[in-house]
């Protein structure tokens, strides 16, 4: 298995090979040769090796863009966003010298204690044990969960969109990024934007939309809202921020403070509040929304009552 460094970590450049006596590339009395002033560790093009191998995936059947090869390299292109929580890079995973290429999103959660987040707190009242191993290892606090400890936000984000990706896959409803890989503090995920630009989608809050396009968007939202309720779920920081509009789909991103409401004593509460952050944004462009009918619906499909 190979090692798992993160960008931007001093040990992925300064990891440097050990000079072996036996190795007949390698020039004694002091004299280095070009070639091995590069690491033979790292791949000849892109940042480093695919850090699939040893990852915790994402749920199956993958979609078929999912570079699983051994010998993908991943190559990080830039910033999209750096935030108290967390940084957001843009990462091509791809086999060098073919076509198969893919473009995730890698959100690193900041070390600390995240415990302080910004973020209501409540979701943490009466938490489940989740059947999902993500979930059991943390709070079984093995090696993995361990690691988890430190990475608990990612480990909630990994699994809750990967619950709610499997959710909407099997209803055709797909509403969130899919989750590729969690390793430790760092969740790769389906980069919501064009693959070919590397220019991330807009936000809802910020696309300008006729009013045909609101109710369709307003439909698609009702539609992820429904994929969360039969999650028994809410999102907990539902936004027009923390929803993406990729060629007119609308995708629900951020989701580690997910609540689970039925464990949760104010769960009920918190799909209400979703609903109403999101409304809104619906309302002030001119589109009715029901919001009252719309969450004894959503608290009907939790089986809240
Ligand atoms: N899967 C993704 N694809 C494209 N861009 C993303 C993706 N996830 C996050 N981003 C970008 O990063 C920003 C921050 O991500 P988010 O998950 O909301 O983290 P936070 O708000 O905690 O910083 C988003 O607003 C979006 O611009
Ligand atoms: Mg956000």
């Amino acid at each position: 298995m190979r090692e798992h460094d993160s960008y931007g970590s001093t040990t992925m450049r300064g990891k440097r090979r050990k000079f072996d006596d036996d190795d007949p590339t390698f020039v004694k009395r002091g004299r280095i040769e070009p070639a091995l002033q590069e690491d033979p560790d790292l791949p000849e093009e892109g940042d480093r090796w695919s850090t699939w191998d040893g990852a915790l995936h994402g749920p199956e059947p993958r979609p078929d863009w999912v570079r699983t090869e051994y010998g993908a390299v991943d190559t990080e292109l830039g910033m999209l966003k750096t935030g108290k929580e967390a940084d957001v890079f843009l990462v091509r995973r791809a086999i060098p010298g073919t076509d198969k290429i893919s473009m995730l999103a890698v959100k690193r959660y900041r070390d600390g204690d995240h415990r302080m987040f910004h973020r209501d707190a409540g979701y943490l009242e009466g938490r489940r044990v989740r059947r999902s191993r993500e979930m059991r290892a943390m709070n079984n606090r093995t090696a993995f969960g361990k690691e988890m400890i430190s990475g608990q936000w990612s480990a909630a984000e990994f699994g809750a969109l990967g619950r709610l990706w499997q959710i909407g896959q099997e209803s055709g409803l797909v509403c969130v990024p899919y989750p590729v890989q969690l390793i430790g503090t760092e969740l790769m995920m389906e980069f919501i934007g064009d693959w070919e630009t590397g220019e991330a989608a807009p936000r809802l809050a910020q696309v300008r939309v006729d009013q045909d396009q609101l109710a369709d968007l307003w439909r698609q939202m009702t539609d992820a809202l429904s994929v969360l309720a039969r999650a028994q779920v809410a999102h907990g920081d539902l936004s027009p921020y923390n929803t993406m509009v990729h060629d007119g789909r609308l995708v629900m991103i951020d989701l580690p403070q997910i609540v689970d409401v039925i464990a949760n004593p104010r769960g009920g509460e918190f799909i209400a509040r979703d609903v109403r952050n999101v409304a809104g944004w619906f309302r002030s462009r001119g589109l009715e929304t029901d919001e009252d009918a719309l969450i004894e619906r959503l608290h009907f499909e939790a089986g809240l009552r």
